[in-house]
């Protein structure tokens, strides 16, 4: 199925796909293991960062083998790209999905860019995810409430965002609802439910969460209901890796096969991964 297909049963079912990064090969094991121990699809995801370290054709090349090798549906999206060379390298490369974050250029610029884009993204039916609002934070942990950090951050706009999308052409809406990146260490994460419920009445294209570490379960379920089809998660998994990894090293100090001391890292980020497949409702979903 492709990506177009995937969301749009994902609209149907209500459920949503999660959009998992990975910054090293362990990452990408975990996700998938936990991707067919599920039965779920999911999106494997690289930020600017993450695709240069690994590299577009390897990313592309590693979803395909392991879509093949454990019988699930793996769909590969460039999250938070910058700028448009950074959007044709992952088309030329095969990626499924393109996110254009053009939140920090003024509107008219992110507005002509996500259009190129979305012509040149859509010629090989590969679907563009468009950001108009700033989504604060970065995939970290930080000290403080995140209500105390985003206070003055302005939240999307549902009339502002109709606008976007019909102008631009984007498939899906990375909306900032108070879904700020990262975890907070004293909480503080609350979305704005009512204000994605009319985003999701103004606009004609999929919506997704991004920031989806830290957030409640109970808010992430309500906003699927409300016509989240994509949750992007990071912060959870990079916090499982260091402290498995921080743990079995102390443990184990004599030991130096990196593939044995990888195997307890892999199994905590698969387990980070299988609760939000089970918190997004996608488990099971490769059957039907
Ligand atoms: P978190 O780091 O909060 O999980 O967010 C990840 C994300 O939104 C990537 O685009």
């Amino acid at each position: 199925m492709t990506a177009r297909e995937w969301l749009q049963k994902a609209k149907k079912e209500k459920f949503a796909i999660g959009a998992f990064n990975v910054g090293n090969l362990e990452t990408f094991k975990a996700i998938v293991l936990a991707s067919a121990n599920k039965k779920s699809p999911i999106i494997i995801e690289t930020s600017p960062g993450e695709t240069d370290w690994l590299g577009e054709d390897n990313i592309v090349d590693l979803a395909k083998n392991y879509s093949q090798d454990y019988g699930v549906p793996i769909l590969v999206n460039l999250d938070h790209a910058g700028s448009l060379a950074e959007c044709i390298l992952a088309i030329e490369a095969g990626f499924d999905l393109i996110h254009f974050d053009g939140s920090k250029l003024p509107l008219e610029e992110n507005i002509k860019i996500a259009k190129e884009v979305v012509e040149l993204a859509h010629q090989k039916g590969i679907l563009v995810e468009g950001e108009m609002d700033h989504i604060a934070g970065s995939s970290e942990i930080h000290q403080g409430s995140a209500e105390t950090a985003i206070k003055n951050i302005p939240m999307t706009d549902p009339e502002n965002a109709a606008q976007f999308v019909t102008e631009t052409g984007i498939n899906i809406l990375a909306v900032f609802v108070g879904n700020a990146h990262g975890i907070f260490s004293e909480g503080g994460e609350n979305l704005d439910l009512d204000r994605l419920q009319n985003i999701a009445r103004t606009t004609n294209c999929y919506l997704s969460l991004h920031g989806g570490s830290g957030v409640p379960e109970d808010q992430v379920k309500e906003a699927i209901k409300y016509g989240i089809v994509k949750v992007n998660i990071n912060t959870e998994m990079r916090q499982a890796f260091k402290k498995e990894l921080t743990e079995v090293l102390a443990n184990n100090p004599d030991e130096i096969a990196m593939y044995k001391l990888e195997q307890p890292v892999v199994e905590s980020i698969q387990k980070v991964v299988e609760i939000k497949i089970e918190e997004f409702g996608s488990g099971g979903k490769i059957y039907g």
